[in-house]
């Protein structure tokens, strides 16, 4: 038998999902998942989510309501192990552990603590004014949740390579100081950028921007935000460029290739008009996203189903990470 590829990644319980997430990093994942020399863990990273101290109620909500999205959106077969990082003690521990072979400098790099200091530099504030640990040694726990699971390719967009980097340093340094090969260096899997989906106003859609469309709310509501999206003025029986338009590249993305190749032929021509796009969409959006909402839902209203599937990936994901932390205090001497 042949070993199968580790795939790992983690999302942060913020916010409500929405198309250009499923689209851009969900979809993708479960594709990926759905090979049969793969291996998959992903995990809803509360630990992480702790440094902007979020309401205890709200992160507990919205944890489950992240792990319910992913198992809904095809993430739920035996090949994929989906788990809370808080239910995996060793994750926390093995990041205590790669603190001892992280510099203080690697950290001061790190992006996100840069941006804060620039941002209080510039207001005339002490530099780590607001800065907290959970924020400064974020990269380490993300180290740990990697190399704890000693994955070998880890699915991110492009603003996470920095994070992963650092969890290649940690790996050559703890190698250096205490034993070569019990840590494996894993690759980041970046997202290609072409696939960004626009939103209501055909910039990229984004929670930053207000202008996403959520993946789960009712679909009568999906279709008013809809009737918002942003067009030009032209009447139905002008010509239209359909590699401009939002509600386009929504169908190309979400609805049945055929109806998309025949609104696409009829902006050329001149035979349809927006208000008939937005109707079409609406639909093919319903018929493409409710079996998902449906489980999605199910699995919601059901926290025992919810809890079962969950135990069972944290199950597995404690196996894997204690065997990483026996491995790592053996050659550390503890
Ligand atoms: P947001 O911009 O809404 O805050 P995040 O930065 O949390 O979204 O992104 C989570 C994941 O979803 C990332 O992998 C990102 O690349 C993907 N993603 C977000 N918005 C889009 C989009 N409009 N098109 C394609 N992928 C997206
Ligand atoms: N930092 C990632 C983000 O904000 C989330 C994350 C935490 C993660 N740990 C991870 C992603 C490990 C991949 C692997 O999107």
């Amino acid at each position: 038998m042949t070993t199968p590829t580790i795939t790992l990644t983690g999302v942060q319980p913020t916010g409500e999902l929405h198309l250009g997430n499923y689209a851009g990093a969900i979809r993708p994942l479960a594709q990926l998942a759905a090979q049969p020399s793969r291996e998959t863990y992903v995990f809803v990273a509360d630990l992480h989510a702790l440094n902007s101290r979020p309401d205890p109620d709200r992160l507990r909500d919205r944890t489950r309501k992240m792990a319910a999205a992913l198992l809904a959106c095809g993430l739920d077969h035996d090949r994929v192990h989906v788990y809370r990082q808080s239910r995996v003690p060793a994750i926390a521990q093995i990041s205590a552990l790669l603190a001892n072979v992280t510099s203080k400098g690697t950290l001061n790099r790190a992006h996100a603590y840069k941006a804060l200091v620039a941002a209080n530099t510039a207001a005339g504030r002490d530099a780590d004014h607001g800065v907290n640990m959970g924020l400064f040694t974020y990269p380490v726990l993300m180290a740990a949740d990697i190399l704890g699971m000693r994955a070998h390719e880890v699915p991110v967009g492009a603003d996470q390579t920095q994070h992963l980097e650092i969890a290649v340093e940690l790996a050559r340094a703890f190698a250096r100081a205490y034993h070569p090969g019990v840590l494996r260096e894993p690759k980041a899997v970046v997202a290609q950028t072409g696939g960004v989906l626009p939103g209501l106003d055909g910039r990229k859609m984004s929670k930053s921007y207000g202008n996403t469309i959520p993946l789960f709310t009712a679909p009568a509501q999906q279709a008013k935000l809809i009737r918002r999206v942003i067009t030009d003025s032209r009447r139905p029986q002008d010509p239209k460029d359909p590699d401009t338009c939002t509600l386009v590249a929504l169908l190309d993305t979400f609805a049945e290739p055929a109806a998309a190749q025949e609104v696409r032929g009829r902006y050329r021509t001149g035979g349809i008009g927006y208000g008939d796009v937005k109707a079409l969409l609406a639909e093919q959006l319903h018929m493409t996203l409710t079996p998902m909402r449906d489980r999605y839902q199910a699995l919601l209203a059901d926290s025992a189903r919810l809890d079962a599937a969950l135990q069972a990936g944290e199950r597995r994901a404690n196996q894997r990470a204690t065997e990483t932390l026996r491995l790592l205090s053996a050659a550390i001497g503890l």
